[in-house]
C-alpha cells in the first residue's frame, strides 16, 4: 500500500493503471475509519483491480468551524486499517493544494435542495466540489458510497448524469453495530450513555417500518410515531422527513419506495440515519 499526497502523482498512477487496462475502484472518505467504511472498501476490492481510498476532511462541507475542528482525525490507525484491507493507494491530499485552483462551479441537482440541503446550507456544494475534484484526479471506473448518507448518494448519482462522468456509483447498505446503531465517525464523540441514547434513532426507524408493514401509508402518522419515539428517548430532533426515495420530494401517500430520514442531536453531536420503505 502506498500513501500519496501530491495530486500530480495520484493522477499519474491512475492514468498508468488505465493504460494498462486495470479497473479502478474508489472510496472517498474523511477518515476516522470504522467498519462502515471498511465494508465499502471490501465492495470496491471485489469489483476492480485497484482500490484507491481518499482520506480528506473537507472543510467546505462543514457548517460550523467548530464541527470541522472537532471532526476526529487519526491518520496512523486509519492507514493500518487500509493496509489490513489491502487498499492499493491512500490519497491524502494537502488542503492547500486541493484548494489552490478554483474549478468551475457545478450546478446542484434538485435532490440536493431539500432535507440536509436545507438544514445544512452549503453542505452539498462542498461535497459536490470535492467529490468532483477527486473524480477528475482519479477517474475511477467505480465509486462506492454508503447509504447512511442516502441523499449524498442521490446527489452524486445526479452529478454523474449531468456532468456525463464515466463512473459507476455503487451504493452500499448501512452498516450498524450489533444493537442497530448506524456506525459513524461522530459516534466517537458520544459517552457510553450517549451511545445508548442514540439507539433510539434506530428504534424509531424500526417502529416506522413495522407500522408500514402493518399497512400504514400516511407519512404524517409515521412521522408522529417517530417523533414520539425520539422524544421518549429525550433526543433533540433536528428533522424527521418522509419523502420519495428517488426525487426526495414530499409525498401525501406512500405508494413508491419512500425514504424515512432522521437527524437528531445526542450530547450535542448531530447524528443521521434512515431506512427505505418498499
Ligand atoms: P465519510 O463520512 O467519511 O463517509 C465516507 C463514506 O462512508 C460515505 O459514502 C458514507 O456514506 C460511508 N459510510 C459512513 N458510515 C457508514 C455506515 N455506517 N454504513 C455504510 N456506509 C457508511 O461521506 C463523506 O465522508 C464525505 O461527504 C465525502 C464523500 C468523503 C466527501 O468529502
Amino acid at each position: 500500500m502506498k500513501v500519496i499526497i501530491p495530486i500530480s502523482e495520484m493522477r499519474e498512477i491512475c492514468q498508468k493503471a488505465r493504460q494498462e487496462n486495470k479497473t479502478i475502484a474508489f472510496v472517498p472518505t474523511m477518515g476516522a475509519l470504522h467498519e462502515g467504511h471498511l465494508a465499502l472498501f471490501r465492495e470496491g476490492r471485489k469489483k476492480a483491480d485497484l482500490l484507491i481510498v481518499s482520506i480528506f476532511v473537507n472543510p467546505t462541507q462543514f457548517n460550523s468551524s467548530e464541527d470541522y475542528q472537532k471532526y476526529p482525525r487519526q491518520m496512523e490507525p486509519d492507514l493500518k486499517k487500509c493496509r489490513d484491507e489491502k487498499v492499493d493507494f491512500v490519497f491524502t491530499p494537502d488542503k492547500k493544494e486541493i484548494f489552490s485552483k478554483k474549478e468551475k462551479d457545478i450546478p446542484l441537482p434538485p435532490v440536493a435542495l431539500p432535507l440536509e440541503g436545507q438544514l445544512r446550507p452549503g453542505h452539498f456544494a462542498g461535497v459536490v466540489m470535492i467529490v468532483h475534484k477527486l473524480f477528475q484526479i482519479i477517474q475511477p471506473h467505480i465509486a462506492v458510497f454508503g447509504l447512511k448518507d442516502f441523499q449524498q448518494v442521490r446527489v452524486i448519482e445526479e452529478i454523474v448524469k449531468s456532468q456525463k462522468l464515466n463512473v459507476k456509483i455503487l451504493p452500499h447498505p448501512i452498516v450498524r453495530n450489533p444493537e442497530g446503531l448506524a456506525l459513524s465517525s461522530r459516534n466517537q464523540r458520544l459517552s457510553p450513555a450517549g451511545l445508548k441514547k442514540a439507539l433510539q434513532i434506530y428504534k424509531a426507524l424500526q417502529e416506522a417500518q413495522t407500522l408500514f408493514e402493518k399497512g400504514e401509508r400516511s407519512p404524517a402518522k409515521l412521522k408522529d410515531r417517530i417523533t414520539q419515539e425520539l422524544e421518549y428517548g429525550s433526543l433533540k430532533i433536528d428533522s424527521v422527513a418522509i419523502v420519495d426515495a428517488q426525487s426526495l420530494e414530499k409525498i401525501k401517500n406512500i405508494q413508491h419506495p419512500t425514504l424515512v430520514a432522521i437527524a437528531a442531536f445526542v450530547e450535542g453531536v448531530r447524528l443521521i440515519d434512515n431506512c427505505v420503505l418498499k
